[in-house]
């Protein structure tokens, strides 16, 4: 089985980028931020404070998280139920940008990422897949944009879906967000050195998707 690896920061265009190389190549596209959303969900709903080391660890305990295809699209089943519709709002988001750092979430979904990739020929997005989850994955890829193109880009799908967002703390969220990923002692968003670095501030979806199967082709 072969392994494309893209992590990088939120809203740098992983997923769509992902999708279109899997596509192409007709591999599995794992969006692992979804696994960490799912996660987030349960903690929030079930009102846990996450710095209550006894209550995450057992909340950790309860949950399964499974990953489904239905259509070609990833469903991610919390404890046997589908709560993909649930996962990408804000708050969870943010809940999960902060509940990831923990080491019993990060634990509870290590071996569902890397048995995928026993199972399938994948394209994995996000933030330590070439350099935790998957250190020998054929392709590594570091995928990033400027805050501000970044925060453009999200505001823009804010807009077509009729809200009235507010450029600046768009843009101050995803610094902050970054700054977590980054920051925190346990698999931190960072570039492995193996990996190819594309800034796609200036570039096309199209272009993006080009580059990587280009330095895929090199490989597989
Ligand atoms: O890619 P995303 O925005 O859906 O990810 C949500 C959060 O999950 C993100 O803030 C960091 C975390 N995450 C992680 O820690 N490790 C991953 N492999 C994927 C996501």
């Amino acid at each position: 089985m072969a392994s494309i690896a893209i992590d990088g920061p939120a809203g740098a265009g992983k997923s769509t980028i992902a999708k279109a190389v899997a596509k192409k190549l007709d591999y599995i596209y794992v969006d692992t931020g979804a696994m960490y959303r799912a996660i987030a969900h349960y903690l929030v709903t079930n009102h846990i404070d996450i710095e209550d080391e006894k209550a995450l660890a057992e909340a950790c305990n309860q949950v399964t998280v499974e990953i489904q295809y239905e259509k070609g699209q990833q469903q991610v089943y919390l404890n046997g139920e589908n709560v993909t519709p649930y996962l990408r709002t804000e708050e969870t988001g943010n809940m999960a940008s902060k509940s990831s750092a923990k080491a019993p979430v990060r634990a509870a979904l290590l071996d569902l990422q890397r048995n995928m990739a026993k199972q399938y020929n994948v394209v994995m997005d996000g933030r330590d897949i070439g350099t935790n989850v998957l250190p020998e994955a054929e392709v590594k890829i570091y995928l990033t944009a400027s805050s501000k193109e970044r925060a453009n880009r999200r505001y823009k799908e804010l807009i077509e879906k009729g809200e009235q967002p507010d450029f600046d703390k768009i843009e101050a969220d995803i610094i902050e967000r970054d700054k977590r990923d980054m920051n925190r002692a346990i698999a931190p968003l960072k570039q492995a050195e193996d990996a190819v670095l594309i800034d796609s501030s200036d570039m096309s979806i199209d272009e993006v998707v080009d580059k990587i199967l280009s330095v895929a082709q090199t490989v597989l």
